[in-house]
């Protein structure tokens, strides 16, 4: 019997785990999903920070994510780690300190290739998720926007080098 197709790691990451990077985790598991794939992905989501490990995702997340059909509200929050660089194929950072920060706390040797979440959005001129903690709804709003947008095109990306 041939081998199994192997299965590709993603992580994303932000800074609390609470916003950001568990809807980048949900937005993306639901295309997988839907494209059929979910066997071929691993997906998971971390932060920089471990203020909020361990809690689930913040309410006005859980809320914009479910009013456009995604569940992250099972997700639970959890730190980085440097076995998290062996571990993924793929380390997606949120915003540009992310991004830094996970190069900077990089083991001299790692497996992961680390991009910035919005890299694969060449139609738009953003590269960041902004930060929503201290927003409102409308920024939630944004952030879901952005995400969606990223992920799809992540998806695209990783679809063409991979051939799946
Ligand atoms: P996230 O948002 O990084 O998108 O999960 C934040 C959540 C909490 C904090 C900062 C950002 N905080 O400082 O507690």
């Amino acid at each position: 019997m041939p081998n199994a197709s192997p299965v590709i790691r993603i992580l994303f990451v932000c800074t609390g785990n609470i916003c950001r990077s568990p809807t980048a985790e949900g937005v993306f598991r639901h295309l997988v999903d839907k494209e059929g794939l979910k066997d071929r992905f691993q997906i998971d989501s971390a932060g920089t920070d471990s203020y909020h490990a361990g809690q689930g995702p913040d309410k006005r997340a859980v809320k914009i994510a479910k009013k456009y059909g995604v569940s992250i509200g099972h997700q639970l929050a959890r730190a980085l780690t440097a076995k998290d660089y062996d571990t993924y194929d793929y380390i997606f950072a949120m915003d540009g300190g992310h991004f830094h920060e996970l190069k900077e706390r990089a083991p001299a040797k790692h497996k992961a290739q680390i991009q910035m979440f919005l890299s694969a959005c060449t139609h738009i001129d953003k590269q960041e998720v902004p930060d929503p903690w201290y927003g409102d709804e409308k920024d939630f709003e944004q952030v879901f926007g952005l995400v969606n947008e990223g992920a799809q095109a992540l998806l695209k990306k990783i679809r063409e080098e991979r051939n799946l």
